[in-house]
């Protein structure tokens, strides 16, 4: 693997198997109360600009579980909130720390931060992309799918930082993906481009929910609204209308078809309270699993 994980179009396909393989085998380890003491001595640092739930603490979860530190910094008690240059900052952190997971708004930041530390750097969210996430999701897929191959997945919703990373890992991975957004909410053709997906083969856009959840095996949304369009939620609320993944918009899909949310989720919104609290919901997997993958990538990015 690189030194860093910033962007999923940083991993080999077989980056990805190893992952998922690694992942899915300490979850395995962990639910038999084995733990394995591989990071003993080492230091997670954590850089956090937005706020978190399930990210900062299954890093942090993650790295105690494996023997070793997090250190929680929010900008605000750093340096970097009276300015800081981040090639400063980042060198004398890669004195201290064996790896820095961060979330940022701008993406150049973490790019910064990557190119001048000696150490890994994590994307844990940018405005850009999400590629923890993304990595945690696939391996629900394979948990309740047996695998990825020939499994037709929907993107409903935003155009943002998860659905760009969806799109990363479906022009790796040659995933069936097909993206439905508002128009003027759609993924950026930039950010298509430099995937290199093939929008005439595995990944399709559109701006009709009903044609991306038809026949699909997994359907996926996000809130309307990211961190930072808060002010944005009105007028979004309109331009979403019909994109709420609900009971109807779901009788297109397959009949055990898995929905997927990264969570939070506002219900009402992007996603209807009873697809939420379904019984066979397995969105607290996703959730679950993110402290598992996360495991698998420190270890990787840490010891190689
Ligand atoms: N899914 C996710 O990244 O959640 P948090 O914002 O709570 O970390
Ligand atoms: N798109 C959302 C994801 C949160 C995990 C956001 O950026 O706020």
């Amino acid at each position: 693997m690189n030194k860093d994980l910033l962007c999923l179009l940083d991993l080999e396909p077989q980056d990805f198997t190893t992952l998922f393989e690694r992942a899915l085998s300490l979850k395995a380890r962990h639910k038999k109360g084995i733990f394995d003491a591989l990071l003993a001595g080492k230091t997670l640092g954590l850089i956090f600009d937005k706020k978190s739930t399930r990210t900062r603490i299954a890093f942090e979860t993650a790295m105690i579980q494996l023997g070793g530190h997090p250190i929680y910094m929010s900008t605000q008690d750093t340096q970097i909130s009276r300015n800081e240059p981040a090639e400063d900052t980042a060198r004398v952190l890669s004195r201290y720390i064996d790896c820095l997971a961060m979330r940022t708004f701008d993406h150049d930041l973490v790019e910064a931060f990557a190119q001048s530390a000696t150490i890994p750097v994590i994307n844990a969210l940018t405005d850009a992309f999400h590629p923890c996430q993304i990595l945690s999701d696939i391996m629900t897929v394979i948990e309740h799918k047996g695998g990825y191959e020939n499994v037709r997945i929907a993107w409903v919703g935003d155009g943002n930082n998860v659905a760009n990373s969806w799109v990363n890992a479906a022009a790796v991975l040659g995933l069936d993906l097909i993206v439905a957004c508002p128009d003027n909410h759609h993924i950026k053709p930039d950010m298509i481009a430099a995937s290199g997906a093939d929008t005439k083969k595995n990944i399709v856009f559109t701006n009709d929910p009903k044609e991306a959840v038809k026949g699909a095996d997994v359907v996926y949304t996000d809130v309307w609204a990211s961190m930072g369009e808060e002010d944005e939620l009105e007028g979004r609320l309109k331009a979403f209308e019909g994109f709420q993944v609900n009971e109807e918009l779901l009788k297109g899909a397959k009949n055990d078809c898995l929905v997927l949310h990264c969570l939070p989720a506002h219900r009402g919104e992007e996603i209807a309270e009873s697809v939420l609290e379904a019984q066979n919901a397995a969105f607290w997997d996703q959730a679950e699993n993110k402290r598992h993958m996360h495991k698998a990538i420190l270890e990787q990015l840490i010891l190689g």
